[in-house]
């Protein structure tokens, strides 16, 4: 009926109203395995340890510290492009507070005082930079989904990571990776909005394409990730 048409109509508008990062979010949810978060849908196998639960992680030093540095690649990778944006609208999420490349260069002096050897980053990180400046010069909307996800699976499951690793490893030592100044979730909100915002104003291809670039964004991140358990 007419009635129905609209009621679903309706439902559908509060959807859209409420943007484009929830539409993101319930992406990127479901390439998680249930081991790792609730929403999470992927089955477990043998070739990604890392979709077991953290319980039975045994990390190892060496491969933390690989683990750190490919993604201080990565984050130096994305800070770069946004300080020097090649798109003007990426000069938005510059100085968004959740950077993380400066404490990682903290994090790994004081670490390279401690273990002497920090290692070189591994073809994964380097595939993983190469592949972010690529995009960020061609595929706005591919781009922008590995931004979220990266900034975002780490205010989450990679602070889960930290702590595990720390207790098992760092003598429970937090370190900076793990540290933001102000309030993360406030942090986060802003940078919602101005995907929200970003978004606005993405046809609905464009903004199925982004959605659809989740798939990689948790290839290379899982790459990186597996280090720890190397
Ligand atoms: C959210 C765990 C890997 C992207 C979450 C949440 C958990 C979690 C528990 C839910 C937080 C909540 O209750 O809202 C994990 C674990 C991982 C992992 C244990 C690996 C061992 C990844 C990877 C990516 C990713 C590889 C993508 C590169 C996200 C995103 C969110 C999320 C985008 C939503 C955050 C938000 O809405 O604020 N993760 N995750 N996660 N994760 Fe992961």
């Amino acid at each position: 009926s007419i009635a129905a048409v609209s009621e679903k109509q309706k439902k559908m508008s509060h959807v859209e109203a409420k943007g484009f990062v929830d539409e993101m979010r319930v992406v990127a949810m479901k390439m998680h395995t249930k081991d790792q978060a609730k929403e999470g849908e992927k089955e477990s196998n043998e070739q990604e340890p890392e979709g077991q639960p953290l319980s039975k992680w045994e990390p190892s030093i060496e491969g933390y510290l690989k683990f750190l540095v490919d993604s201080k690649l990565v984050f130096d990778t994305l800070e770069k492009i946004v300080e020097n944006p090649h798109f003007t609208e990426y000069a938005e999420f510059r100085n968004t507070r959740l950077e993380r490349s400066e404490r990682l260069a903290k994090d790994l002096v004081g670490l390279k005082e401690k273990y002497r050897a920090i290692p070189e980053p591994s073809t994964h990180g380097i595939n993983y930079a190469q592949y972010l400046k690529e995009i960020s010069e061609n595929d706005t909307q591919a781009f922008m989904c590995h931004f979220y996800n990266i900034y975002f699976a780490h205010s989450a499951g990679g602070r889960m990571i930290g702590r595990k690793v720390a207790e098992k490893l760092l003598n429970k030592e937090v370190l900076e990776f793990y540290k933001w100044d102000g309030d993360l979730s406030q942090l986060l909100q802003n940078v919602r909005d101005k995907l929200n915002n970003i978004a606005q104003s993405w046809t609905r291809e464009e903004k199925n394409h982004c959605l659809e670039e989740t798939e990689k964004s948790f290839k290379f991140s899982g790459d990186i990730l597996r280090l720890i358990l190397s």
